[in-house]
């Protein structure tokens, strides 16, 4: 590892973890926070060193001794996050992009350029993944099944069985173990967006990658756009080596974000957690609300059907923000059919139970009272209302 050295060695609770991992050499360095490398070159005095560190990065993707060569290759802040994440869920090595459509970018052609073109998904994934393996952007093609019939659809080029579990966004669970059981020998990537390491660690039920649009929960602050996939360091090598190709790296700017979001990662989790689990309580008994989706493992994510027109409820929040994304501090509601889903067919998305009455919040960290009287008066608005309330949000504020 390049940059810092690592100096753990007994194993450590996931709280410690996420506010140490990747920092542990900082103290002998007289640091505290670490620093952020935004060098996007490294001098170097000797050539024939650097070609042998380039024909080593080649052969196995393994990350140079020594300073990185170029940006692309690596960069010291974004290799401390890698670090981190690898930690907290458990595998060999994370290799960090630029957003998460980047990481499953990247997955799919390490796959594809060993021949393995064929996909196996289970819906719904998040809508623009679906969209990427529908539309066969990377010259994939996909096979749409559920948990069940994954070991019928597995051909021999078969490269990439793709979970999400909890889904976005319907929640839907899936059993980890007995699907990576159904993979056999074929890669199972599971997206861990919603569950973040605090609640699943995929690896431990069979999954080989581990896929987070670090947009979300790890960055948590809805300032920073990023994607990893935490696997075993074989593959980490072959996902650096496409991420060194196709250019689709992190901002060392980025990586310093995504660090510092590692370490309240617990924290947030779980505190939104319990809040999230008392208003999929409340919603489920309002009758206004048709249908809840809230995970058994938890987490601070709820989808719910209303009986009236979901947008009104979109209209009506104040305090909550009507934004796509999740995992922010601050709680953030959206209609999947028209953004997060909106590319998938409609067919195919209804097909996903992904319904058009389903508003999709992620829970932040305000207070669960405060939630509760927005989404109450949200679920109050009236359609005469809401129409007002669509000429524009500032407007529609005034009393
Ligand atoms: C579950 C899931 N996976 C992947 C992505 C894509 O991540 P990004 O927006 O960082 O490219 C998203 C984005 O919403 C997501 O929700």
């Amino acid at each position: 590892m390049h940059g810092y050295d690592d100096v753990r060695t007994a194993p450590r609770a996931l709280a410690t973890e996420a506010v140490h991992a990747g920092r542990d050499d900082l103290a002998r360095q007289g640091l505290h926070a670490p620093p952020i490398d935004l060098s996007t070159t490294y001098p170097s005095y000797d050539s024939r060193g650097e070609a042998a560190r380039i024909d080593a990065f080649a052969t196995t993707g393994a990350e140079p001794d020594g300073p990185p060569v170029y940006g692309r290759l690596g960069n010291p802040t974004v290799a401390r996050f890698e670090t981190a994440l690898a930690r907290l869920e458990g595998t060999e090595a994370a290799v960090a992009f630029a957003s998460g459509m980047a990481a499953l970018t990247a997955v799919l052609l390490v796959r594809a350029s060993m021949g393995l073109r064929h996909v196996v998904a289970v819906r719904p994934l998040y809508g623009c993944s679906d969209h990427l393996l529908t539309a066969g952007l990377l010259g994939t093609e996909v096979t749409w099944t559920d948990p069940a019939g994954i070991a019928e659809a597995l051909r021999p080029d078969t490269g990439l069985v793709l979970v999400e579990t909890p889904a976005n966004p319907t929640l839907t669970e899936v059993d980890l173990r007995a699907v990576a059981h159904a993979c056999g020998s074929v890669p199972l990537l599971v997206d861990n967006t919603f569950a973040t390491p605090v609640l699943q660690r995929p690896t431990e039920h069979g999954a080989r990658l581990v896929l987070h649009s670090a947009t979300k929960y790890l960055g948590g602050h809805g300032d920073v756009l990023a994607g990893v996939v935490a696997c075993d360091e074989e593959f980490a090598g072959r996902l650096r080596q496409i991420r060194f190709a196709t250019g689709g790296v992190l901002h060392p700017l980025a990586g310093y974000l995504l660090l510092r979001g590692l370490s309240t990662l617990p924290v947030r989790v779980r505190a939104a957690s319990e809040t999230a689990s008392e208003l999929a309580r409340r919603l489920a008994a309002d009758p206004r609300v048709a249908r809840v989706h809230y995970p058994r493992i938890g987490g601070a994510m709820i989808a719910f059907e209303v009986h009236d027109d979901p947008h009104d409820v979109i209209a009506g929040v104040r305090l909550i923000t009507p934004a796509v994304s999740l995992g922010s501090v601050d709680t953030l509601i959206q209609h999947p059919a028209s953004i997060s889903h909106r590319i998938v067919d409609a067919d195919d998305r209804r097909g996903a139970g992904v319904s058009d009455r389903l508003l999709r919040m992620s829970v932040g960290l305000e207070d669960v009272e405060d939630l509760w009287a927005d989404l109450d008066r949200a679920l109050r608005q009236r359609p005469e209302r809401a129409a007002g309330n669509h000429r524009t949000p500032a407007a529609a504020a005034r009393p």
